[in-house]
């Protein structure tokens, strides 16, 4: 073959990146132009609690720095160093659902567990259940592996419950796994047990897996929602959790997935074990603070917890006092997710990005978890100082009152 002249075009991108967005960080471009032109920027889009001021608790740091002063600083397991694996096991066991470590796979954060069962359940075309609003990873993976995420809605009216007759319309022979956000992000929904349990057998019944995103499940503000799988030991259940945001530590990228001891998902636990073979490991000093945290003191979570419903509450009190705009109080986590009455012809894009130009507010417009983006919805984050918080509020309703009447 002759040599081709030298070229200058673009190389090209694979087109499966075209379906990955990302809202919640994609925004944050446009966050960057607002700060270049000296204004102040209030970042309320991303769920992290550490730059607010709620600290990784000590210990968790200490087992970090004694494991790389121990020289733990090589390559672990695939699944996770066992102490770990056997804390989370434990963990889980105590909570109700017996648990051993050889179904525990350590990974970098829930993301990567997302994203590895994913790859594991699901081929080209295969449809996959997200709830509507979502956490925005599970459509982009979705999107990456050519899969189909088919949307079930949680209802804003009804506390943003799902409604278990419209998830069972949507079943289809490709409906491969069924993912529940349980407390959720967008939301700061926490959904009873009634639904759970008929979420987890419409997945026993037609052979799917529940994907038990359980990443904020010890921030219910009246105590740890016990995991999803307890309800029904032998249904095909994979729970996700990490350190990100129960145990204040996001950066560390650590996590775990187990997968339920149905017999029905040995396959899958041996393809999710060749996925987690190939990218070696995760963070092993960060195990360590796994073990440290699923055994030691979880007393920061108490007042964690404390804060958090402080933070919903002023949160929901302001925002609906705002003319135009209603927001559902949130059970758990630190989200929100109001909605604002649009003026015609408006996106809840429009509306997020000037307030951000205008008052230097980021937050995340709803079409970024899926809501249409005709209805006004958008996501705040509420992790601010109470007395911050305020002013970001007094912020809102000053734009608001003029978006609406322009
Ligand atoms: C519902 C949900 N799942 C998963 C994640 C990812 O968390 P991690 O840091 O454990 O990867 C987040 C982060 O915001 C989340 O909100």
């Amino acid at each position: 073959m002759p040599t081709p002249a030298a070229s200058t075009a673009a190389i090209p991108v694979a087109s499966r990146v075209h379906g990955f967005t990302y809202a919640i960080r994609n925004i944050v471009a446009e966050a960057k132009k607002v700060e270049a032109t000296g204004r102040r920027v209030r970042y309320l889009n991303i769920g992290d609690p550490v730059p607010f001021g709620f600290h990784t608790p000590a210990h968790l740091v200490q087992a970090v720095e004694r494991a790389m002063r121990d020289g733990q600083n090589g390559y672990g397991p695939s699944a996770g160093i066992l102490p770990a694996r056997e804390a989370v096991a434990n963990d889980f066991t105590a909570r109700g659902v017996p648990m051993t470590p050889d179904r525990v796979v350590l990974t970098s954060g829930t993301s990567e567990g997302i994203e590895i069962a994913l790859n594991a359940l699901v081929d080209p075309g295969d449809e996959v259940l997200v709830p509507m609003p979502t956490y925005p990873l599970y459509t982009a993976v979705t999107a990456k592996i050519a899969a189909k995420a088919v949307y079930y809605r949680t209802d804003p009216n009804h506390g943003w419950l799902p409604d278990v007759d419209e998830i069972r319309s949507l079943i289809t022979p490709r409906t491969r796994a069924l993912v529940v956000i349980d407390p959720n992000n967008p939301t700061g929904a926490i959904y009873p047990d009634a639904i759970k349990r008929a979420l987890i057998d419409l997945a026993s019944r037609h052979g799917f897996v529940l994907l038990a995103d359980e990443v904020y499940g010890d921030l219910a503000y009246d105590g740890p929602t016990p995991p999803m799988a307890r309800l029904d030991l032998d249904a095909p259940v994979i729970s996700f959790g990490s350190l990100s945001k129960a145990y204040l530590a996001p950066g560390w990228r650590a996590g775990w997935m187990a997968v339920g001891q149905s017999p029905r998902m040995a396959d899958l636990m041996a393809a999710i074990r060749k996925l987690a073979d190939g990218r070696l490991c995760a963070t092993v000093p960060m195990q360590h603070a796994i073990t440290a945290a699923l055994t030691g003191d979880r007393s920061h979570q108490v007042s964690f917890r404390q804060a958090l419903r402080e933070r919903a509450t002023l949160t929901t009190d302001r925002l609906n006092a705002i003319p135009g705009m209603s927001c559902v109080a949130p059970s758990g986590a630190f989200y929100a997710m109001p909605k604002v009455e649009l003026p015609k012809g408006r996106t809840d894009e429009d509306y997020v990005l000037a307030l951000l130009r205008q008052t230097g507010v980021l937050c995340v417009h709803g079409s970024g978890f899926g809501t249409p983006a005709s209805q006004g919805f958008f996501r705040v984050v509420f992790l601010a100082s109470p007395a911050e918080l305020g002013e970001i509020y007094d912020i809102m309703a000053g734009f608001t009152k003029e978006y609406l009447a322009g």
